[in-house]
């Protein structure tokens, strides 16, 4: 099966991505959490990345296809995969030609993300937490590797608005497109992570 995670930045996408992979069985792909790794090296290319990212500004997309292409020539994909940021434009999505069985858009209002992403937490391992909602046992610190969480560079209150714009102009034409295509389930993304979890579980159910 193979399941594209739409919405604004800070709906959750990461969030119910790897929640949804676990249950079934199948990896996730998240094009943000492999830019952040590339960015942490020392190279020409990390440097260029660094800036776009850090402005809330798109990547080139050969960079982009060629992430992808390398990932999903992985045997884990074979039985499927979760995509999570990718695709953002139309042009990502049409020149994506593996057949997508189900896009799940998480829909949430700006002033939930604003005060979703401020209070966002990560750390380098990619575990994601959050101030309000899902907070480390202890405080500043990975539940997981133990390693100290950071701000995302990306979360500042100014590129979060930038990021927002460049989503309405960039990625909200998709709601449409895969909409026409038949595929498109839309789930409510205010109430808690659990409930979401569910209705997202029962789409793909439906869907499969
Ligand atoms: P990416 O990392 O994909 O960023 P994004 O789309 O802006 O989304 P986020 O990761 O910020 O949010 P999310 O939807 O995953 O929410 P999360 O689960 O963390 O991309 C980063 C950048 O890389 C882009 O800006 C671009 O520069 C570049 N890039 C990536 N893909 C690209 C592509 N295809 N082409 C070109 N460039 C590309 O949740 C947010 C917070 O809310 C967390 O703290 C979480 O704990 C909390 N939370 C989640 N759900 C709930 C809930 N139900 N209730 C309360 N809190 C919740
Ligand atoms: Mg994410």
């Amino acid at each position: 099966m193979i399941v594209i995670f739409l919405g604004k930045p800070g709906s959750g996408k990461g969030t119910q991505a790897e929640l949804v992979s676990e249950k079934l069985e199948i990896p996730v792909i998240s094009m943000g959490e492999i830019l952040r790794n590339i960015k942490r090296q020392k190279t020409e290319t990390a440097k260029k990345v660094s800036k776009l990212i850090d402005k809330g500004q798109f990547v080139p997309d050969n960079l982009i296809f060629g992430i992808l292409d390398k990932r999903l020539r992985r045997k884990e994909c074979n039985k499927g995969y979760i995509l999570d940021g990718f695709p953002r434009t139309l042009y990502q999505a049409k020149m994506f030609k593996q057949k997508v069985d189900s896009v799940i858009y998480i829909d949430v209002s700006n002033s939930t993300i604003i005060k979703r992403l401020s209070s966002r937490r990560e750390c380098s391992c990619g575990k994601v937490y959050n101030l309000l909602t899902k907070k480390p046992k202890k405080q500043g610190v990975c539940d997981d590797c133990g390693k100290n969480l950071y701000i995302r560079e990306d979360d500042k209150p100014e590129t979060v608005k930038k990021r927002l714009q460049i989503y309405n102009m960039q990625t909200k034409p998709l709601i449409e497109f895969y909409k026409k295509k038949g595929i498109l389930h839309k789930v409510n993304g205010e109430q808690t992570i659990k409930r979401i979890l569910s209705d997202i579980m029962k789409l793909l159910k439906k869907a499969a």
